[in-house]
C-alpha cells in the first residue's frame, strides 16, 4: 500500500549523525543499511557516542574517515566543516538524544555535528532515542516541537522496553524502520524539503476546520447522553494548524479546555448543533477535521421536565434515534467545492478493517485510525498513536499509509496536519492537471 517505491536513496548524500546513546550501537547496523540503499555515507560523531561505538567500526563500514571534532586541523585540511555542510543532502541523526535535541533547539553549534546542522538546509531526520522519563519530560517535548518548527522530521521514537529496564516511549526505531521512513520523506517532499517551513507557508493559506470533544444529547433539563471525549486531540490539532499558519476554525463540544490563540470556536452541544455549524463552516473550508466524538444516537424524545424515579418499574426505556452523520454530510456535499476531508475511526480491533471500510463508506480523503481500547491512549489521554490511510490520486500508484507511535496528542497533531496539508495539494495538483497528463 505504501508509495516508497517512488523514492530511492540511490547516490543521496547522507551525513549520519551519532550522539552519546546506547542506541549508538545500532547506528553501524544502520550506516550499512543506508549504503547497500545506495546512498553516500559519511558520518560524524559526538564526543558521547564514541563511548558507546568506536569511530573506526564506523570507517569500515562507511569506507569514509568519521569526523569527531570541530577543531580537527588535519580533518579540516581534507573536506572543511562548512564543506561537509554544504555536501550533505540529508542530515540523520540516529540516536538523537535528549541533550542533542536541547542544543540543536537552542541553536548552539558547540561541537561539530551541531555546527554542521546550522551550516546546512537540506532534508533534516532525526531518530530521538533516550529513557522514557526523559522523553517524556516538558523540556523535552517542548524541544521536539521547536526542532519541528525548525524543520526538523523525527522519526520515531518508538515505545516498549528500554535498555535501562522502563517500559514506554523514546526507543530508536530499528534501522529499517529508519530507512523506510527516510523514503517516504523523500517521495513526500521531491527530494530536496526545507521540512516544516514549507507546509507552514503552504498552510497561510488555508483554512481549517476541525470538530472536537464529545456531544451531549439531552434526555430532559438535567440529564443528557455523552462520551469520555476530552477535547485533547481536537484541540492539538487546532493548536497545530494555528502555528502552521492556518486559519484555524474549532467547532467544540462542552470540554473543559482553554482555546489555542488565533483560533475561532464554535460552542455546541448536540450533534445536530454540531452538523449545523460544521455545514456554514465548511462552505469556505480547505481541510475539514472531523475528530469528535459524535454521539450516534440521541433521544426521540427529550422530556419536558426531569424525568422521575417510578416506584413500580424498575427499568426504564429510552427510544433512540439516529443521529447525522456530519463527516458524511460534509463529504458527500458538492464534490466541486467540498473541502478536503479527514475523518478520525475510533476502533478497539481490526483498526486497518474497519478505518478502511469507513474512508470508503463516508467518501473521505483520509482517516486518522486510532486503538481507543489501548491503556493510556485515546480518550482522555495526553498521548495517542494513529494510523493514517488515505486515497491514492489518479497518478499515485496505491492508496497511502503512515504509522505513527504513541506520543503526547501535541505532536501527533502535527503529524496529521502536515499529512493532511501535503495530501490536499496532492490532490489539487492532480486536478489542475490535465487529463492527458495523468497516467
Ligand atoms: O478527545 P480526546 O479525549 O482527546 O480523545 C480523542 C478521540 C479518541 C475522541 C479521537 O482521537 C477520535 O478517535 N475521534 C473520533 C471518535 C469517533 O466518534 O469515532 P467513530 O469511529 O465513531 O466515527 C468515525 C468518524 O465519523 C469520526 O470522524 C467522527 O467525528 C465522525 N462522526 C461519527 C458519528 C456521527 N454521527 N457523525 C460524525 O461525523
Amino acid at each position: 500500500m505504501s508509495q516508497r517505491t517512488h523514492a530511492s536513496l540511490i547516490g543521496t548524500r547522507i551525513l549520519l549523525g551519532i550522539s552519546g546513546g546506547i542506541a549508538a550501537y545500532k547506528s553501524a547496523h544502520l550506516a550499512r543499511l543506508l549504503k547497500k540503499a545506495g546512498a553516500e555515507v559519511r558520518v560524524v560523531m559526538t564526543e558521547g557516542a564514541q563511548a558507546f561505538i568506536t569511530p573506526l567500526t564506523l570507517q569500515a563500514l562507511t569506507g569514509e574517515q568519521v569526523r569527531t571534532s570541530l577543531l580537527d586541523p588535519e580533518a579540516e585540511a581534507g573536506m572543511g566543516h562548512i564543506e561537509l555542510a554544504r555536501w550533505a543532502e540529508l542530515i540523520l541523526i540516529a540516536p538523537a538524544t535528549a541533550d542533542l535535541m536541547a542544543r540543536l533547539a537552542q541553536g548552539q553549534a558547540d561541537d561539530l555535528l551541531t555546527t554542521l546542522c546550522l551550516a546546512n538546509d537540506a532534508l533534516w531526520c532525526m531518530a530521538p532515542a533516550m529513557n522514557q522519563a526523559m522523553w517524556r519530560h516538558p523540556a523535552t517535548l517542548e524541544n521536539a516541537r521547536r526542532l519541528e518548527k525548525y524543520g526538523w522530521h523525527l522519526l520515531g521514537p518508538d515505545a516498549g522496553d528500554q535498555a535501562c529496564g522502563d517500559v514506554g516511549p523514546g526507543r530508536m526505531l530499528e534501522p529499517e524502520a529508519i530507512v523506510n521512513e527516510l523514503l517516504d520523506r523523500l517521495t513526500d517532499t521531491g527530494s530536496k524539503p526545507s521540512g516544516l517551513a514549507q507546509h507552514a507557508t503552504d498552510a497561510a493559506e488555508l483554512t481549517i476546520t476541525i470538530t472536537a470533544g464529545p456531544t451531549r444529547e439531552p434526555l430532559d433539563p438535567v440529564r443528557y447522553l455523552s462520551n469520555h471525549s476530552s477535547g485533547k486531540m481536537g484541540y492539538a490539532l487546532a493548536q497545530a494548524a494555528v502555528e502552521r499558519g492556518a486559519r484555524v476554525r474549532l467547532i467544540s463540544g462542552p470540554v473543559a479546555l482553554e482555546t489555542p490563540p488565533g483560533v475561532e470556536r464554535v460552542d455546541v452541544e448536540s450533534a445536530l448543533e454540531m452538523l449545523e455549524a460544521a455545514q456554514k463552516a465548511a462552505v469556505d473550508s480547505d481541510i475539514f477535521i472531523g475528530c469528535a466524538a459524535v454521539a450516534d444516537y440521541r433521544a426521540e424524545q427529550i422530556a419536558e421536565h426531569k424525568i422521575k424515579k417510578s416506584s413500580d418499574e424498575d427499568a426504564l426505556t429510552l427510544r433512540l434515534v439516529k443521529n447525522p452523520d456530519i463527516i458524511a454530510t460534509i463529504a458527500q456535499s458538492a464534490v466541486d467545492s467540498r473541502p478536503f476531508v479527514v475523518g478520525f475511526a475510533a476502533e478497539t480491533r481490526d483498526l486497518e478493517r474497519y478505518a478502511l471500510d469507513k474512508l470508503t463508506r463516508k467518501q473521505l480523503d483520509m482517516i486518522v485510525a486510532n486503538d481507543v481500547g489501548r491503556p493510556g491512549l485515546g480518550f482522555g489521554a495526553d498521548e495517542n498513536a494513529a494510523l493514517l490511510l488515505w486515497r491514492g490520486t489518479e497518478n499515485e500508484a496505491a492508496p497511502g499509509r503512515l504509522e505513527l507511535s504513541p506520543q503526547p496528542k501535541t505532536m501527533l497533531a502535527a503529524k496529521i496536519i502536515d499529512t493532511a496539508i501535503k495530501r490536499l495539494s496532492a490532490t489539487d495538483e492532480q486536478s489542475s492537471c490535465p487529463s492527458s497528463q495523468v497516467t
